[in-house]
């Protein structure tokens, strides 16, 4: 059924609220088929946690929202398992139900929030591990001929923060389930030295995925802020990938800086030290700002405008380029 004029607030993490001209739910493929139907050649909008979104104005069409179930082991052996999830799933619930069965690979992931489906579309990462790690398949709904497609790892093109669903394929599929192949024979990725910190101060000697995952929950539960208390999206800006001159420049003026080795030979800095750098972490600006822990997460505090804070990071963009040289790319998806 769709349903007109629906407030979009409780559907993005953000808690913006924002008028949808017409929304549904959508539990499988023929439901697809059938709202697609009706769908007049509005605008079409997808939507899975909206933990990755930033509703900038009304939405002027259609907004469905993925609700698909499921959780299947299509095979395994003694070594692996080859596990597939409907697109609706909340992730994190997922990484849980993973963890509880045995199958490793995807514990450093816990806690992000969001769905299934939206997970290869930018292809989530956290704590030294991305999905492409564990990803083998995924079936996708073909808007404009309503067919099914299977996209193997190669086709999705994943890179950082990156797919081909963002690119050359963006608005032209519904991801509608996603197989990752997991195991059953562990191998940790510890490799952040967060984790290791973490998992000593937890007493833990010889770690599980789930002591991993624990580990990690704790991490991120004193970094970032509760979207349910304060309303936001996660990293606002991806960690900008530069050049060598850049690096020199900067190493100029600071001793020390945190830098990572990037694929030919360049080097990703990190955007939350840039901006407060640049003096933005914790401002306040009433209804939202940069949050006081994470300068990298922009924040609601409660009754703000899309606008706004789609403004406050046109003027991030702007001074960090002033101050550093550097344009940062926007993470979150604007509506
Ligand atoms: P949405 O916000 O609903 O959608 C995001 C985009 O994907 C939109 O363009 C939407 O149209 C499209 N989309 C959604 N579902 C589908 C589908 N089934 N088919 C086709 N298109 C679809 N991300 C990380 O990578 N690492 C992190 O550590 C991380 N930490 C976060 C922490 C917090 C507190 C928050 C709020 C966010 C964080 N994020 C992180 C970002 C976010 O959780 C992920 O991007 C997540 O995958 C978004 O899922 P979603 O279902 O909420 O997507
Ligand atoms: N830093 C600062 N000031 C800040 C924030 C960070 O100086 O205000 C410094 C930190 O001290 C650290 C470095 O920047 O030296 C990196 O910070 P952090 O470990 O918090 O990670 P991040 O680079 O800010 C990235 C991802 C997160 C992911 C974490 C953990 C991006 C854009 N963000 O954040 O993903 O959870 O690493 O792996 O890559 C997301 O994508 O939404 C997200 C939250």
């Amino acid at each position: 059924m769709i349903h007109t004029n629906v407030d979009l607030q409780p559907f993005n993490t953000f808690g913006l609220s924002c008028k949808a001209k017409r929304f549904a739910t959508f539990s499988n493929s023929q439901d697809l088929t059938d709202i697609l139907s009706e769908r007049n050649n509005d605008e079409l909008l997808v939507l899975g946690g909206g933990s990755n979104i930033l509703l900038t104005q009304d939405f002027n069409g259609l907004v469905i929202k993925n609700e698909i179930t499921g959780f299947e082991v299509i095979e395994e052996n003694d070594e692996t398992v080859l596990v597939e999830s409907g697109a609706g799933e909340v992730w994190h619930e997922f990484v849980m139900r993973c963890i509880e069965e045995g199958f490793g690979g995807i514990e450093n992931l816990s806690l992000i929030p969001g769905s299934v489906g939206a997970s290869p579309m930018q292809n989530i990462g956290a704590y030294g591990v991305e999905i492409k790690d564990t990803f083998d398949s995924l079936q996708a709904y073909h808007i404009a001929s309503g067919e099914v497609h299977t996209f193997n790892h190669e086709q999705c093109e994943f890179g950082y923060r990156e797919s081909v669903f963002k690119r050359a394929l963006k608005g032209k599929y519904i991801i509608l389930s996603v197989r990752f192949r997991l195991t059953k024979n562990h191998k940790l990725n510890t490799s952040y030295g967060a984790i290791e910190t973490e998992l000593q101060s937890m007493g833990v000697e010889n770690p599980t995925i789930k002591d991993v995952s624990k580990a990690v929950i704790n991490i991120r539960s004193s970094k970032l802020p509760d979207p349910k208390k304060i309303g936001n999206a996660g990293s606002f800006f991806k960690n900008p990938v530069v050049e060598q001159a850049i690096v020199d420049a900067i190493s100029q003026k600071y001793q020390q800086f945190p830098q990572y080795p990037a694929p030919n030979g360049k080097t990703k800095l990190a955007a939350g030290w840039l901006i407060e750098q640049a003096g933005w972490k914790g401002k306040d600006f009433g209804t939202y700002g940069v949050h006081k822990n994470q300068a990298l997460v922009l924040v609601n505090y409660g009754g703000s405008k899309g606008a706004d804070i789609f403004e406050l990071a046109q003027q991030i963009i702007q001074d960090v380029k002033s101050k550093f040289g550097i344009v940062l790319e926007r993470e979150v998806n604007m509506i």
